[in-house]
């Protein structure tokens, strides 16, 4: 098909809304007749809470007030687990009991009618705790490290220890990367508001209807008596995908009081309670031949997860398929810390794991004395070796011929600390960039109104990535019509079900519903055309209509033809389509989807301060059909950016007596900022792939995230010499010996 409007490089229909200040968040829909909610949190890492002293709290201005566990009403807690709940334990229930597994964990609720009221009380709150040392430091020898007890933990082909132990050159080493917090502009947010048992959330949300699926459980509702609403996100990079306990004691609050509730999480308490990057442990070990042909390949790595939940994500995934080898051995363990449960953070798994397999190929390939980028010509793969089946699309090498040929890779001199510019090292490095192209079912709507406009409807979100845009130029193209003369709407449980907004799977799941919805719209206006006696295709058969430009005509004709207007306005009501769209299991049977990039960066080294700047990164990426050029664009470098924070800056620091993370603010939580920005480009290959979903897509969302650091490091390495195994590398990397 010819595409006129997917593929334009069109800028974001939100856009005006977001710049005037009139995108509402979910802390922005205050109600008539709201309190304020804050929690408190716990200040132990592991305990009880012995007494709390209630009474004088309870006296403070505007209070209306003090939830504790103690007179907290007893939740239902009924089982529910979403695709992105771990599959393994139970989640938190708050104010339930005494207990205390997590430094921060909430231990009460001030309800009063300001937030100024509800942060003073809040703040005079007297807790005294029975507390224990907290197991917080993932490489604390007595922290139990467990097999997952969900998903493939280990697998293995040929003999991989053993082709190590016997290759000609080999790379064994460990990888060490800290935990990290999404830290998104919006906080966490909710206002909740009860009518009778019927319950209307505002809330952060990137999973609308797990949100309400998860709150009914809690409450024991039915599933319909909860309507979560969500138009806009100021960012979430997976903090938002799981339902956290803030949502359930806002909800809990506003029945307590009997009135609207809003909470708004602080910077710090989000460092608690709303998901982690876990810190991953993790050994590479390869094998080669003497011209670069990899013979064993063993990737071990260990992740963390809390002590009443398994969190687990894809670590040693990208290792099994990445690379053609005969023997490779993956393995992946978790370690069980007294901290709240980690979730997805963007690149989830790959983004660690491939940091530790990329800068162990990089080594390899200083060992082997061959240029990094034809190491991994020389060990590309024909099919998916660990699946045993081709793969859907794979543009590895054309990422890293177009991505080289626009970064300069040829002016690089091969040979470590070898180049500068007056007093800096300059080092150039490279790493490839991988993510599964996932495709969950999903549902839309389309409605084509008598002025022959359309309104789309699905629950999706959007947490910036330009979803309102890149679906409206779906619905556009497949009915035919201009941008402007579609309205696609998001954000409310009310309207057709999606999977949740993430894992890079929004338009290849929530696009291709969006398609099937308005090729049956079509389909039915086209029907109602023919049956029409009045129009021009009165009678005519199915096939011997064509849409052409949002146009039906009889096949072959020259004439004008009927626009959707023209339809609808001589049979009256408005057509309303359900589109339906999930993957071919039988294609999915058949295929290895993935997508791939190719990353490069350049930094200059201070060899005095030790100071990295980054002052380049290109990325080249095979993502199939690219829906918007401009948005896409947009999405890989705030991937690169999260790239960097992870190379250089990122780290959530626990104090190893209490679990208490003491950089918990914008201060010491570093992060890129603008001043940082180095030049960033991304660039797409022209990549067909038939297999994934009908629209030809395959996602961008976490690949744009992914191999940024390896190239960081890679190019730090080759500045200086200097291998750093453990992120984020830091000045004193640079200066010690
Ligand atoms: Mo992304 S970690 O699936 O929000």
């Amino acid at each position: 098909m010819n595409m006129n409007i997917i593929g334009k490089p069109l800028t974001r229909v939100d856009g005006r809304t977001k710049v005037a200040g009139k995108a509402r968040y979910a802390a922005d829909f205050n109600q008539p007749d709201q309190l304020y909610a804050v929690l408190v949190s716990a200040t132990v890492g592991l305990g009880r809470v012995r007494e709390i002293e209630t009474a004088e709290v309870e006296e403070m201005p505007g209070v209306v007030s003090l939830i504790t566990y103690r007179n907290a009403p007893k939740l239902t807690y009924l089982p529910h687990k979403g695709v992105i709940d771990p599959a393994v334990g139970e989640r938190l229930h708050v104010l339930q009991d005494d207990t205390v597994r997590f430094y921060g964990q909430p231990v009460a609720i001030v309800v009063a009618d300001s937030l100024d009221h509800a942060e003073h009380a809040a703040a005079a709150l007297r807790i005294r705790y029975d507390a224990q040392r907290p197991m917080v430091d993932h490489a604390d020898q007595q922290v139990a490290r467990i097999v997952p007890e969900a998903g493939g933990a280990d697998r293995s082909r040929g003999d991989a220890d053993a082709a190590v132990a016997e290759a000609a050159v080999k790379v064994d080493e460990y990888y060490d990367m800290a935990r990290e917090n999404h830290n998104p502009m919006e906080p966490h947010a909710t206002i909740a508001a009860w009518s009778g048992d019927r319950l209307t959330l505002w809330s952060k949300s990137q999973f609308l209807m797990n949100e309400q699926a998860e709150i009914a459980a809690v409450f024991g509702l039915p599933t319909e008596n909860v309507e979560v609403i969500c138009p806009f996100i100021g960012g979430a990079f997976g903090t938002s995908l799981r339902t956290w306990p803030h949502v359930t004691l806002s909800a809990l609050a506003a029945r307590h009081v009997q009135r609207p509730v809003k909470l708004v999480l602080t910077r710090k308490q989000m460092f608690f309670t709303t998901g982690h990057r876990p810190r991953s442990l993790q050994r590479v070990a390869l094998g080669a031949t003497p011209d670069g042909k990899l013979t064993g390949v063993v990737h071990e790595g260990t992740g963390e997860t809390s002590r009443y939940e398994q969190f687990t994500e894809a670590l040693t995934a990208v290792t099994d398929y990445l690379y053609s080898c005969p023997n490779v051995r993956t393995q992946y363990r978790l370690a069980q810390l007294d901290t709240g449960t980690p979730n997805h953070m963007r690149g989830p798994g790959e983004a660690s794991g491939i940091f530790a397999l990329e800068s162990a190929m990089d080594e390899l390939s200083y060992k082997l004395g061959i240029d990094p980028i034809e190491l991994r010509r020389r060990n590309e793969p024909q099919i998916d070796e660990a699946e045993g089946k081709p793969f859907s699309s794979r543009s590895l090498m054309r990422c890293y011929e177009l991505g080289a040929e626009r970064f300069g890779w040829a002016r690089r001199s091969p040979e470590p600390h070898s180049m500068r510019d007056g007093r800096l090292l300059i080092g150039m490095g490279a790493a490839t960039a991988t993510y599964p192209a996932f495709h969950a079912p999903s549902s839309a709507r389309v409605r084509l109104l008598a002025d022959g406009t359309a309104e789309i409807e699905a629950a999706a979100s959007d947490m910036g990535p330009g979803t309102y845009t890149s679906m409206t130029q779906v619905a556009a193209e497949y009915l035919g019509l201009q941008l402007e003369q579609v309205r696609f709407r998001l954000g409310t449980t009310d309207y057709p079900p999606t999977p949740s907004h993430g894992g890079s799977w929004t338009m290849a799941s929530v696009g291709s519903a969006i398609r099937a919805a308005c090729l049956e719209a079509q389909s039915q206006a086209a029907q109602r055309a023919i049956a029409d006696q009045n129009s021009p295709v009165f009678g005519v058969s199915r096939e011997g209509v064509e849409w052409t430009e949002g146009r039906l005509r009889r096949r072959g004709d020259t004439l004008p033809g009927l626009s959707y207007r023209d339809i609808l306005a001589s049979a009256g009501n408005p057509i309303e389509a359900d589109g339906f769209a999930r993957r071919d299991p039988e294609i999915a049977e058949k295929y290895s989807m993935h997508s791939f990039g190719a990353v490069f960066a350049e930094v200059a080294i201070d060899p005095d301060v030790g100071t990295i700047r980054v002052r380049r990164v290109v990325g080249a990426y095979g993502i199939g059909r690219v829906v918007n050029p401009l948005l896409a664009k947009s999405q890989c470098t705030g991937g690169m950016i999260g790239g960097m924070g992870m190379a250089l800056m990122e780290r959530t620091v626990l104090d190893a007596r209490d679990g208490r993370p003491v950089n918990a603010h914008m201060a010491d939580y570093l992060m890129p900022v603008n001043l940082d920005m180095p030049e960033l480009e991304a660039l797409f290959v022209d990549e067909v792939d038939p297999h994934v979903n009908p629209l030809g897509v395959k996602g961008l969302g976490e690949i744009a995230l992914v191999g940024t650091a390896p190239a960081i490091a890679n190019a730090v390495f080759h500045a200086t010499g200097k291998r750093v195994r453990k992120l984020p590398i830091q000045i004193e990397n640079m200066l010690t010996a």
